[in-house]
Formats: structure tokens, C-alpha cells, sequence
């Protein structure tokens, strides 16, 4: 380039911003020294040539709030799967078992852990105590794949002993995050353990039975566990969990299937 004087800078820059104007460049970036590139023309294409494929465009973010729901709900599932915070659980599991069903579910089921038929299957509730939970869900009227069953422990304990309170804390944040995206309307707290993890209340299961509770402001039934009503040969509990869950049914505003018949 030769040294020439300023007016001359300035109508170089001109003249080089008119031709890009020419060639359809609309907007320059700010700051820093303009560079005088090369430029190349390309002839206009004949009018009746194919139209040019469209680079594809960025991901955008889903409108659906459900279907976004749903993405979060298996990011959290992989944060699960791949949680080593509770050394032995970790060691000895065979797989985190998440959860299934239904998002904003009319009710949710919360079970204490998995066992070892849900650890080989990672489902929820496919063990013995699972078919009575199932005959639990028909008896208010609703199917497995409409409600939402998951536990508040995501991993088999040894010999399925009670989880310990450091595993509780372990998992209390990813039960708490599956809880708000699952969204359900009312939720059943299955056996002891979990009615006093959820209601917050140091209380035997007989003293939180038969009330209306509050877990993060959505209804809280707590009735027993599956497994102990499969194992109970008197037929008390399972009379008892029909008391329980006729309350859920009046809290939902509903009837059990059936009772208007004669
Ligand atoms: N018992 C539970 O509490 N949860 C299951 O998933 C299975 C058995």
C-alpha cells in the first residue's frame, strides 16, 4: 500500500464500504482495524437453478413445558445412574432403579427402596409387593402407567436393611428434583419409614394413618407397604390400607370404582 495522506485513508475506507454494500453486506462490526478482504464475486444463479440448502438451524429449546419436563426427568435419571455417593450402595447395587409412570399424575406411590427383584429389573415395584401394589392402584380405579411409582432411596440396600441417614441425605436432593418435575396432585406414603420421611413427623404409622398430611404443599396419605400387607396373614393391614386409600379417593374427590353399585 502506498503512504499517502488521511483524506486519501478515508476515501479508500469509503470506497471499500460501498463495495460491500454492493455485494449485500449490511452491518460491519465495530472496533478493531477494518480488514480489506478479497473480495470474490458470485455470479447471481439463473433463476430457475434448485434453491441452496439452509445450514441447519440451532436446537431450540422445546415450547412444550411437559416434553422440557421430560428431558429433565432423564438428565436427572443419568445423574442417578451414575451416582456413587453412597460408597456400599454403589458397590453392591446392580443398578439405581429411578422411577416410572406418569408426569402430573393424580397420585403418586413412594416406596422406601429398591429390592432385589426392582435391583436386577431397575423398575419400581416388580417384585411380590409390587403385585399387591398393583391390585392397591386398580382398587382406586387408576392403572400403573397413570400414577407415578418411585422411591425415596434410589439404590438396594444390602439385604434390603433400612437406609441410614447419611443414604437419606444422599438422596434426598434427587427425590425432592423428580418430585417437582413429576409434579403429582397427591401423593401415598408406602409403610413407616417414608410416611415419617415425607410428613416430617416422628410418629408411628398408626399415629399418621388416617390423616391428611403435607409433603412440599401436595396431600399426603400414608398407609402401609405392600410387602408387609403380602406378608400379613390376619388381613388387618390390608382392611386398614382400604381405609387408607378410600381417604385418598375422598381427598382426590373421588369414589371408589364401584361404590355406587349395588
Ligand atoms: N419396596 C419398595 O419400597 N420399593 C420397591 O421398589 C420395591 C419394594
Amino acid at each position: 500500500m502506498s503512504v499517502e495522506g488521511p483524506i486519501d485513508l478515508v476515501q479508500q475506507v469509503r470506497a471499500h464500504l460501498e463495495s460491500l454494500q454492493a455485494a449485500g453486506v449490511l452491518l460491519v462490526p465495530r472496533g478493531g482495524p477494518i480488514a480489506v478482504p478479497q473480495l470474490r464475486l458470485v455470479p447471481a444463479p439463473p433463476p430457475d437453478a434448485p434453491a441452496r440448502p439452509v445450514a441447519a438451524a440451532a436446537p431450540v429449546p422445546p415450547a412444550d413445558p411437559l416434553e422440557s419436563r421430560r428431558r429433565d426427568l432423564d438428565v436427572l435419571r443419568a445423574e442417578v445412574a451414575a451416582c456413587d455417593r453412597c460408597s456400599e450402595l454403589f458397590s453392591t447395587r446392580t443398578q439405581a432403579v429411578f422411577g416410572s409412570g406418569a408426569l402430573d399424575p393424580d397420585v403418586a406411590f413412594v416406596g422406601e427402596a429398591p429390592g432385589s427383584a426392582e435391583d436386577a429389573q431397575g423398575e419400581p415395584f416388580v417384585g411380590k409387593g409390587g403385585d399387591v401394589l398393583g391390585r392397591m392402584i386398580g382398587a382406586c380405579g387408576f392403572t400403573r402407567a397413570g400414577v407415578y411409582l418411585f422411591n425415596a432411596i434410589k439404590c438396594r440396600p444390602p439385604k434390603n436393611r433400612t437406609p441410614t441417614s447419611a443414604e437419606c441425605i444422599n438422596c434426598r436432593d434427587f427425590f425432592r428434583r423428580q418430585f417437582e418435575l413429576v409434579k403429582p396432585k397427591h401423593v401415598v406414603a408406602l409403610g413407616p419409614f417414608v410416611s415419617r420421611l415425607l410428613s416430617g413427623k416422628n410418629a408411628t404409622l398408626a399415629e399418621l394413618r388416617g390423616t391428611v398430611h403435607q409433603y412440599r404443599g401436595v396431600p399426603l396419605i400414608c398407609t402401609h407397604h405392600p410387602d408387609d400387607i403380602e406378608k400379613d396373614k390376619t388381613g388387618r393391614l390390608k382392611r386398614e390400607t382400604g381405609f387408607d386409600l378410600k381417604l385418598l379417593l375422598s381427598t382426590l374427590g373421588r369414589e371408589a370404582p364401584g361404590a355406587g353399585a349395588k
